[in-house]
């Protein structure tokens, strides 16, 4: 179902944040436009539950450029240069508005390391900063260097290093006590000539050397094989609406997970093991994706919503025309019948508007 929003805005520049943040003269400024106001990347991961009264601001920054340390760039750069000039760490600026998956073929193109497990996610440059986006072992956090923004309080810029984005999965600093403050301009990614893949998630090490064959690994090898892992896994949203990722996996203390697997032993006997993942201080990450399933939901639908039936993780607009409510009630279901039986509260990734 479609959902309008009162007002968009998409600038291009700092220069027009200046303007519309600043004192206004003749020009339109933020206070004269209809409230509230949200800043959204594609919006891929978001869910309208109505009409939005309020003003949706949008980047239009895209460019891609490298940057160095000691140059008088707004992003402060300090690590060393001959490091940079080795090819062991090459920055490059990324604006807010880029999609995401198009910096990933850039770099792939030019056999640079870092984001080719990143690619074909959904989303901009930007967001993946607020999101700290993640797939197949790498977190944005990790290739990250630094976040450009215009802070809307005090209309200025100001960049923050990576360690001082609060990131935790799929958690920022932009989306808890500064959510709204802070404008990201654009991103400094961290890119490395020689670092090599990161093939530890799951059977991806064995996908990408049957992709090699005799020849060597590259980024490009690694980001075709990841695309391919991503049609095989999750619906393909030109063909069927989805939020990618419904909820986030679920990091529990050790004693929940136990529980988790005492449960699925008295139904499916001794020899059932829970997926899990360390999560480090005594926690364990459970796949929401299995504990969805086992609460049956896999494949299910129901009018016009539905749960994927690759990816239980994935609630889909079935026929395009699901409305807010479908998908919450949806939702709400999927977390009770979770909540009932594993004494698990799933947290919905999707951000709800
Ligand atoms: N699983 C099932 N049944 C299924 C599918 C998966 O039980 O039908 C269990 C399996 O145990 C599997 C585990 O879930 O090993 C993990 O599945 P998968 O590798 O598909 O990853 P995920 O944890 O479900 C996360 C991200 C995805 C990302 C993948 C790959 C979150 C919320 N989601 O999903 O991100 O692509 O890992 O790294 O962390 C997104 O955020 O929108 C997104 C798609």
């Amino acid at each position: 179902m479609k959902v309008s929003a009162a007002c968009v805005v998409e600038y291009d520049s700092i220069d027009d944040l200046y303007v519309l943040y600043g004192k206004g003269g003749q020009d339109v400024t933020i206070s004269d436009l209809p409230k509230p106001v949200l800043h959204i990347g594609e919006g891929s991961n978001l869910l309208f539950t109505g009409d939005f009264p309020g003003t949706l601001l949008h980047s239009g920054i895209r460019f891609i450029r490298q940057v160095f340390p000691g140059s008088a760039d707004a992003s402060g750069l300090t690590a060393d240069r001959e490091s940079q000039e080795r090819g062991a760490s090459v920055f490059y600026e990324v604006g807010a508005g880029v999609p995401m998956d198009e910096f990933c073929a850039w770099a792939a193109a030019k056999d640079l390391w870092g984001p080719e497990n990143l690619s074909h996610i959904p989303g901009e440059a930007g967001a993946s900063a607020v999101q700290n986006v993640g797939a197949y072992g790498v977190e944005a956090k990790d290739i990250i260097y630094s976040v450009n923004c215009f802070d809307t309080v005090l209309c200025r810029t100001v960049s923050f290093r990576s360690e001082e984005c609060g990131y935790g999965y799929r958690e920022s600093l932009f989306k808890t006590d500064r959510k709204g403050r802070y404008i990201i301009t654009s991103v400094v990614f961290r890119l490395s000539e020689f670092s090599g893949p990161v093939l530890g998630y799951g059977h991806l090490k064995s996908a990408v050397e049957a992709a090699a064959g005799q020849g060597g690994v590259t980024p490009s090898l690694v980001r075709d094989t990841i695309i391919g892992i991503r049609r095989e896994k999750l619906p393909d949203v030109s063909e069927l609406g989805s939020a990618g990722s419904f909820f986030k996996n679920p990091v529990v203390p050790r004693s929940a997970y136990e529980k988790v697997l005492s449960i699925a032993r008295l139904e499916h006997g001794e020899g059932c093991n829970v997926p899990h993942f360390e999560a480090g201080s005594g926690f364990v990450k459970i796949p929401a994706a299995w504990l969805i399933e086992q609460c049956g939901w896999k494949g299910y639908s129901e009018g016009n919503a539905g749960v994927y039936s690759r990816q239980p993780l994935v609630i889909v607009n079935l026929t395009g025309n699901a409305s807010p409510d479908e998908i919450i009630s949806l939702e709400n279901r999927i977390m009770a019948s979770v909540k009932e039986k594993f004494d698990i509260l799933l947290h919905p990734e999707v951000e709800h508007i």
